[in-house]
């Protein structure tokens, strides 16, 4: 398969590069510590046939219709909120995502986070640290136990089913989730309900129009006082400002963000200065294994487009049509 070129806006493991290279695909890959601006990718693609986009990485309406030799994008990752998949569709570009491979290791991030929430352990290792370790408090860092709590899903796909599967058979919660889709044997409720009577809530829903800024100050108010929020699936669920609000307002046991809006978090947001706010640089797809495969995965799926192939993991497989 020769004379296709790859473009890839970021370095990532090299089983996938390799392969890309196996099959005579020339690849490039920005080598540089800043993250390629669109002007730098807009010039980059101009005589590239594909794209390995990361997923902060904008690829617009105007960059897709700057790049006339493009025929498929894969994203280095399960969301795709950055891609205009309705421009890509239009000027034939298949786009390819990489779910499945990335479903527990994000589950377990949330996992993580809650425990590390329920049971401080972020305040309790900063005071170590800080030389308070002085003697064996039996009142000292009090956290909750998870054992038959409530559990809230916002979005039981396949990561919120795998964390809500987790809760459920490891710590003995009960769940209930607000979804598009029925799960069976599993409790669906409105948004309102859930937020009213989960003790953990946590985000696994897409970004789009209907979940972006789907939790302003109202519905974050109703939440139980000392009910724990989990984020791990785009920051732009949650109106970050008025999350702010509510903690210094007194809500919330502990809120975990793997995710923010926007990334990375301003060095200056208030959010960092509130001990039981716990913050990691969306790392939720973050282990080896996982990301060799998400390597693997994103460049069969631009093999599979350059060949016009339907991809193995395929956002738009109505663009051939
Ligand atoms: C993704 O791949 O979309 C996730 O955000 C990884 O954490």
């Amino acid at each position: 398969m020769s004379n296709f070129k790859v473009y890839v806006t970021e370095n990532i493991p090299s089983q996938g590069l390799d392969l890309l290279r196996s099959q005579g695909v020339e690849v490039e890959v920005w080598s540089y510590d800043n993250p390629i601006s669109t002007e730098e990718l807009k010039a980059v693609l101009k005589d590239c046939d594909g794209l390995i986009s990361m997923l902060g990485h904008k690829i617009d309406k105007g960059l897709i219709e700057a790049c006339p030799k493009l025929k498929v994008i894969s994203n280095y990752a399960v969301g795709y909120n950055n891609i205009d998949i309705e421009a890509a569709s239009k000027n034939s570009i298949a786009v390819g995502n990489t779910p499945d491979v990335l479903t527990d290791a994000t589950a377990d991030l949330a996992m993580a986070l809650l425990l590390s929430l329920s049971r401080r352990i972020r305040e309790s290792n900063y005071s170590v640290h800080e030389g308070h370790w002085e003697k064996w408090e039996p009142l000292g860092f009090l956290g909750k136990s998870l054992k038959g709590k409530t559990l809230g899903v916002i979005g039981l796909g396949r990561i919120g089913m795998a964390f809500a599967k987790r809760c459920r058979d490891g710590f003995g919660m009960k769940l209930i989730h607000y979804s598009k889709s029925e799960k069976q044997g599993f409790n669906k409720t409105s948004l309102d309900t859930l937020l009213k009577e989960s003790d953990v809530i946590s985000l696994h829903c897409p970004l789009n129009e209907e979940t972006n800024q789907l939790l302003g100050y109202d519905k974050l108010k109703l939440t139980k006082k000392d009910c724990i929020l989990i984020n791990t699936a785009r920051g732009e669920v949650i109106v970050q400002d008025d999350l702010i609000k509510v903690l210094k307002e007194g809500h919330f046991f502990g809120v975990g963000l793997d995710v923010t809006a926007p990334e990375p978090i301003d060095p200056n947001s208030p959010l960092l200065g509130i001990e039981r706010v716990l913050i990691t640089p969306h790392i939720g797809s973050a282990d080896i294994e996982t990301r060799d495969a998400m390597s693997l995965l994103t460049a069969k799926n631009i093999l599979a487009g350059l060949n016009k192939k339907p991809l193995p993991a395929f956002v738009n497989p109505e663009v051939w049509r």
